[in-house]
């Protein structure tokens, strides 16, 4: 896979989201909270959620007072985004980032019990939540899941992209991978989002 940027690609996330009307942006693996703080001055309603206690304290600290929109969780992202989205009745554009590399995590002394992806049962929750076939889902560093990252400890903890594409092209999604990002947008936005992305 060719370039991976840090965070979403911005100006598509926003165009886009202007042409749909979509003001919620959700996000597993906050990390340092870049993506959130842009987020929330972007967007209406902002969750992020972090699995490690030492990365979500640092980003409340740093952050939570002047973003007190912002809906800070901490926890497993496969046990805690169900109950995120239940207060949410409307679209929602995701940015699905929530991975600990194994060969990153122990050294820093940073994982605490993280052990593989879960982005297959992110979008499990998210094609069950009402709104499922009007959101918008962003997988990001799809290079550890197409192969192209050939590190074996990388390999043991994230799925074949084969299987993330039959899970966001649940409810008519269609998708593009794109600079080291899925995107899947419901089928009606479809050239809209290919003219913003600019693979049109
Ligand atoms: C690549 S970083 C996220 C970067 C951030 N989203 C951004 O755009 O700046 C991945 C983060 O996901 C967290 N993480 C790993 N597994 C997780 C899980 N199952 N649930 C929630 N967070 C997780 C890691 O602790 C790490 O902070």
């Amino acid at each position: 896979m060719g370039n991976h940027r840090l965070g979403p690609p911005e100006a598509f996330v926003l165009a886009l989201c202007r042409e749909t009307g979509i003001q919620v942006f959700v996000e597993t693996g906050t990390w340092k909270a870049a993506t959130t703080v842009w987020a929330a001055n972007h967007f209406r309603q902002v969750i992020t959620i972090e699995a490690n206690a030492v990365r979500h304290q640092r980003a409340i600290t740093n952050y939570a007072t002047k973003y007190n929109d912002v809906i800070w969780i901490h926890g497993d992202s496969k046990l805690m985004l169900a109950g995120a989205l239940e207060a949410v009745d409307e679209p929602v554009i995701f940015w699905l980032d929530a991975h600990e590399p194994k060969a990153h995590g122990p050294e820093r002394g940073l994982v605490e019990a993280v052990t593989e992806n879960p982005v297959l049962d992110e979008i499990a929750i998210i094609n069950q939540h009402p709104y499922a076939a009007d959101h918008v889902i962003m997988v990001d560093d799809v290079r550890f899941l197409d192969g192209s990252v050939t590190t074996p400890d990388d390999f043991e903890f994230y799925p074949e992209l084969i299987d993330v594409i039959l899970a966001v092209t649940a409810h008519d999604r269609l998708f593009v991978t794109h600079e080291d990002v899925l995107f899947a947008w419901p089928a009606r936005w479809d050239y809209t989002a290919r003219q913003f992305l600019g693979t049109v």
